[in-house]
């Protein structure tokens, strides 16, 4: 892990403390990496209407692309849990959307899996192919 990863991770813990979880009471944090080197950090956000929740990693790439950040190099998630939490399938789609390469996930107790777009992701549907 670089220094970089780490601060990522940093600031996925961090803003996990601002997770609005009152139904799951599962708080999840997440940051990405813009190439500017920014970080932008979000945390899960719930409604009472369940299906309208965010998860903190939509809510990080959505805060890097309302900054006019769209090259977006990695994302870091942080949750409580046995092991380093995933994200949803409906997260993946997403950064597969904004092509982001490096996924880091984490849990407090510091355990760290890192892996690549392509493996959380396989044959990911993108713009790609709705061209032709
Ligand atoms: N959640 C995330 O924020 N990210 C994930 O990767 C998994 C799930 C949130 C959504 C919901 O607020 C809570 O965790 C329980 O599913």
């Amino acid at each position: 892990m670089t220094d970089v990863d780490k601060r990522l991770i940093a600031e996925a813990k961090r803003v996990r403390e601002f997770a609005y979880c009152p139904y799951s009471h599962f708080a999840v944090g997440a940051a990405v990496l813009g190439a500017s080197g920014e970080i932008y950090g979000g945390c899960n956000v719930e409604n009472a209407s369940f299906s309208v929740t965010n998860c903190a990693e939509r809510t990080a790439i959505y805060q890097a692309i309302s900054a006019g950040e769209q090259d977006i190099l990695a994302l870091a998630v942080v949750a409580e849990g046995p092991s380093p939490v995933p994200p949803c399938g409906a997260c993946r789609q997403v950064i597969a959307e904004f092509r982001i390469p490096h996924i880091l996930m984490a849990n407090l107790a510091d355990d760290v899996k890192e892996m690549t777009l392509e493996e959380i992701l396989p044959e990911a549907f993108t713009d790609e192919n709705m061209n032709g």
